[in-house]
């Protein structure tokens, strides 16, 4: 089971387009996929049409004693669930407090051999569980607005992880991007000199993105053809090559 995380300490960056998008494409390719919402405010929870409540509770989910069953929801997509996220959502950052390292990971152990791939929406803090988040995935996929900005907020990830000596890569990747403005591209190009991990792929800044609010779906189901669900795909490539072991 791989578990791969959409993170910045960013909002508004395109984590959880990306995250819906990149499970979505992950499930059309035949993987098995668990898409977890642990951003309080629920938002790929009401992409994905399912109601942002923890069956059973929050404290039992994070002592790995919740009924599955009622807990992961089946979505309109094959091969694709998800385990939702509602506002108690928050007390999990309390509750991972007193939890070991990559005890997100332990969560799953029960589900572990039902799912190939988890992907983790996050919330835009550094916190208890962000760091519990750091020690359980096998990458951080970090989408990069082409701002320079948002490179500072790289760095300073980067400094967070190094300083706490914590081994996760970061893999960034541009979202948003707008091809025609020439700052985007200097700094698309600066992060290609300076992260060797990057990803290639560049997300367009596209309104068919922002549809995903009123469709309630993820870009492959209702606009498979446009650029912007073409180049989740390629980017979901991508990673998939690079989770291989
Ligand atoms: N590639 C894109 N093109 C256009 N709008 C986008 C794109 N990615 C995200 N958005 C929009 O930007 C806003 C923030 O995106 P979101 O994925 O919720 O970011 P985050 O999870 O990092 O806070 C949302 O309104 C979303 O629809
Ligand atoms: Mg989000």
């Amino acid at each position: 089971m791989r578990m791969v995380s959409l993170y910045s300490i960013k909002g508004g960056v395109g984590k959880t387009a990306s995250a819906v998008n990149l499970a979505a494409e992950a499930a059309n390719m035949g993987l098995r996929v668990l898409l977890w919402d642990l951003d309080p405010q629920a938002a790929t929870t009401f992409y994905l049409q399912v109601k942002p409540r923890i069956r059973g509770g929050v404290e039992k989910l994070v002592k790995g004693k919740s009924a599955w069953e009622k807990v992961i929801r089946t979505t309109a997509l094959d091969n694709l669930d998800l385990l939702p996220a509602s506002l108690a959502s928050r007390e999990m950052d309390h509750l991972l407090e007193k939890r070991g390292t990559s005890h997100l990971r332990q969560m799953l152990k029960e589900v572990r051999k039902e799912y190939d791939l988890v992907v983790l929406d996050c919330p835009p803090t550094l916190s208890h569980l962000s760091e519990n988040m750091f020690t359980s995935v096998d990458a951080l996929l970090v989408p990069v607005v082409p701002t320079t900005l948002s490179l500072r907020t790289l760095e300073q990830l980067q400094q967070f992880l190094d300083d706490q000596d914590l081994a996760c890569p970061l893999w960034p990747f541009v979202t948003l991007a707008d091809r025609r403005r020439s700052m985007h591209l200097e700094v698309m190009e600066e992060l290609g000199n300076d992260w060797p991990l990057r990803l290639s792929t560049v997300i367009p800044a596209a309104s068919v993105v922002e549809r995903m609010g009123l469709e309630r779906a993820p870009l492959c189901e209702f606009a498979p053809s446009t650029p912007a669900s073409k180049a989740y795909a390629a980017l979901w490539q991508e990673v998939e090559q690079r989770l291989r072991p």
